[in-house]
């Protein structure tokens, strides 16, 4: 092991470092002078000990380092693989490295796929709190891209994207998810997108926010994705804030405990929150909800505890959260009516809803569908509709959506006589005007505002005459949560 050379003018004593059976390196001691040559000539047996010391230490040193880092690179990756969640460890420009089983499955891809791929993650949107929240985010597997919702996670040098849920590589519609989608009728392009969307997200816990004009079918939808989830089991609570002045919002969502105020039940009462737990909590008209409640309702999402009125005991609740609105967020928040950060917590999967009128086919399949529903509930027999009636509902643009499409076809029900046909002569004035190509051309300002005035006119009239809201929207073939936004714009709330 000890080499020892005598070079005219120099002495070497070197000894090699060896690791694992392979030489990785010498350590020396060379003497320039003759009284060091000397002094080592004499001292061999001792100078070499000592160097065999010194290459034991680098040895162990090296070795110590080694597993060091191996221990906690095999501890990272086992503690990865055992994990039921999806998780793709990423390099500083998100390309992926590694990914665990879950998320390879996720993805449809194999270990082999990932050594030879690129692949990458991108936010869907612009979150400021991307990094803490939960989110879309597209991950491009070559040209292929899938949208996940996840969050990355910075684990000492490592990044790591951690998947929120399971969404299949290509969604499709199970027969389990077709039959609860027997009441969402819709075979329309945009539709079955929707419905493809709604099976991928149903068993994920992230918060969904849908938007769509009145009547498009917003609830509807909520109800779907609660009953195709695993808390279908559970509640599905549905709570309008627009209908509900907002010190009786907050108690109804929050609950009270007794004698938390002047008139609050003497038992106190549980709020819908606590009611919806281990289900889903459905917000409708969520743009109309106070910045005081806003703040409370963040409390609510970030701790997942909720604080009944007058109560100083956090109650834990594991609740969904949809919410539904038909207001430009954006402007609300340029306006500061609405929190940003509760946006971002409520919007993780936006869901759009888009008008009757863009649903191409879908008028013809929602005509067959509500003339046997409401003729069931009517107890009358299927009535039939002419080809030309049919052509003119499917030309009309259809402003109010499907709520306006269902209770046309229960009023023509009501009208028909037993066993008739529906024909174009039964059609409101404003259909039939649409078929004979006679609607008036008036410029667009001096018709909406014509429109308004006649809304307006037609909205007091029916509160003098009626004797609760519920009626006057449903005379006047509206939701109520759009009365309530019309009532707000006309300013006829008492
Ligand atoms: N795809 C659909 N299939 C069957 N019925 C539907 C569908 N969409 C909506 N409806 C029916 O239309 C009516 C309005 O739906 P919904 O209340 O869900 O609309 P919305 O978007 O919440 O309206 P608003 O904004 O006024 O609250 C309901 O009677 C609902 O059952
Ligand atoms: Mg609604």
């Amino acid at each position: 092991m000890i080499a020892e050379t005598i070079a005219t003018k120099q002495l070497f004593l070197g000894v090699p470092i060896l690791a694992e059976g392979r030489c990785i390196g010498v350590i020396s001691l060379v003497a320039f002078s003759e009284q060091s040559q000397l002094l080592i000539k004499e001292n061999t047996a001792i100078f070499s000990d000592y160097i065999k010391h010194i290459a034991q230490l680098v040895i162990t040193k090296l070795v110590e380092e080694n597993t060091q880092s191996y221990g906690l690179e095999s501890i990272f990756l086992n503690l990865i693989d055992n994990m039921d969640q999806g998780v793709l460890v990423l390099d500083e420009n998100n390309y992926v490295k590694y990914g665990n089983q879950p998320a390879l499955n996720n993805l449809n891809l194999t270990k082999k796929d990932l050594e030879k791929t690129q692949i990458n993650i991108r936010a869907l949107s612009h979150c400021k709190n991307s990094i803490d929240n939960e989110q879309q985010h597209i991950i491009s597997v070559g040209k292929r891209e899938e949208l996940l919702v996840g969050r990355f996670n910075n684990l000492q040098s490592h990044k790591l994207f951690l998947m929120s849920f399971y969404q299949p590589h290509s969604p499709t519609i199970t027969p389990e998810a077709n039959a609860i989608f027997t009441g969402t009728i819709g075979e329309s392009s945009k539709m079955l997108h929707i419905k493809a969307l709604m099976s991928r997200i149903a068993a994920s816990p992230s918060s969904v926010l849908i938007n769509g004009e009145s009547g498009t079918g917003k609830e509807v939808i909520a109800n779907a994705i609660h009953k195709l989830s695993n808390r279908a089991k559970s509640p599905f609570i549905a709570i309008n804030c627009a209908a509900i002045p907002n010190q009786l919002l907050e108690s109804e969502l929050f609950g009270y405990t007794k004698g938390a105020f002047t008139g609050a039940s003497s038992k106190g009462r549980v709020g819908l929150i606590e009611a919806a737990n281990t289900g889903t909590l459905f917000l409708d008209e969520i743009g109309d909800m106070s910045m005081q409640l806003q703040a409370k309702l963040l409390r609510v999402l970030e701790t997942r505890e909720v604080m009944p009125v007058g109560s100083n005991k956090a109650i834990p609740i594991d609740i969904r959260i949809i919410s539904a609105t038909n207001r430009n967020f954006e402007a609300l928040i340029a306006s500061n009516e609405f929190r940003e950060d509760l946006y971002y917590r409520l919007n993780v999967i936006p869901l759009y809803l888009p008008p009757l009128k863009e649903r191409e086919g879908d008028v013809q399949l929602l005509v067959n569908y509500f003339l046997e529903l409401h003729a069931q509930k009517l107890g009358v027999s299927y009535p039939g509709i002419t080809q030309q009636a049919m052509d003119c509902l499917n030309s009309y643009h259809w402003p109010g959506n499907v709520r306006e499409l269902s209770n046309l076809i229960e009023y023509l029900i009501n009208i028909l006589p037993d066993g008739g046909q529906i024909d174009t002569d039964l059609l409101p004035p404003n259909l039939q005007a649409k078929m004979n190509n006679t609607v008036s051309k008036l410029p667009e300002n001096n018709a909406t505002m014509t429109l308004e005035s006649m809304e307006k006119s037609r909205i007091e009239d029916a509160i003098k005459r009626l004797g609760s809201r519920k009626e006057v929207a449903d005379e006047l073939d509206i939701g109520i949560a759009t009365l309530y936004r019309k009532l707000k714009k006309y300013g006829l709330n008492d």
